[in-house]
């Protein structure tokens, strides 16, 4: 399988899947790193790694434009599943029926709990003894959807909000690749379908 990964950031998560794609740890093939952000320290790193990279210009063009783009290069590029690692963009309705299903998405808390952009700081202010990782199927929702995967991160008494975010991001990257893995496995697409088109590595 195909898999399209979109960014915003540093893509700490994304390095760990194409790295495990390029080991073969993961068995899907990056078609692109996409990214909103021009500038989003991830692109370089993906470059470096060998992967096709894209910018999609949400400010510049609006967000329907931006998703019409993000949409032509997953069918382009023939990409079976768009994984989100860190985007901050939400992702319209319209989008998320396009691909239904097809979308995946991590988040740094315990979801429903701590959703939005600030999971891990929410679930500090809030003094909670644990919270953690989710992997899940996007919906209509804003960090919504079928949960795949989850993990619990304790919060001990020597804890500060760095400690609780690197834990938590070591706890991401090992959790995003194993779910995605046995994910792909149990949900195999039909290899033909791109038959006689690209370079048939599938
Ligand atoms: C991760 O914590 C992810 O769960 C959240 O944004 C962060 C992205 O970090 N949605 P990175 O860009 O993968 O390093």
């Amino acid at each position: 399988p195909r898999i399209a990964i979109l960014i915003s950031g540093t893509g700490t998560n994304m390095e760990a899947l194409l790295k495990a794609s390029i080991t073969g740890e993961l068995p899907a093939q990056v078609s692109f790193v996409g990214s909103d952000r021009l500038e989003a320290k991830g692109l370089s790193t993906a470059a470096a790694l060998g992967a096709q990279t894209r910018v999609f210009f949400y400010k510049r063009d609006g967000r329907a434009a931006a998703e019409e783009a993000i949409a032509s290069a997953v069918e382009e590029t023939h990409s079976d599943w768009i994984v989100l690692a860190g985007f901050m963009r939400v992702l319209s309705p319209e989008f998320v029926r396009r691909f239904k299903g097809r979308i995946i998405n991590i988040h740094p808390a315990l979801l429903p709990a701590f959703p939005g952009a600030h999971g891990i700081l929410d679930a500090w202010n809030a003094g909670v003894p644990e919270t953690g990782v989710t992997v899940h199927i996007v919906d209509e929702e804003v960090d919504h959807g079928p949960i795949l995967a989850q993990e619990k991160v304790r919060r001990t008494a020597d804890d500060t909000l760095e400690t609780l975010e690197a834990k938590i991001h070591a706890v991401e990257h090992q959790l995003y690749k194993r779910t995605l893995k046995e994910f792909l496995e149990k949900h195999p697409v039909d290899i033909d379908q791109w038959k006689g088109e690209e370079d048939g590595k599938d």
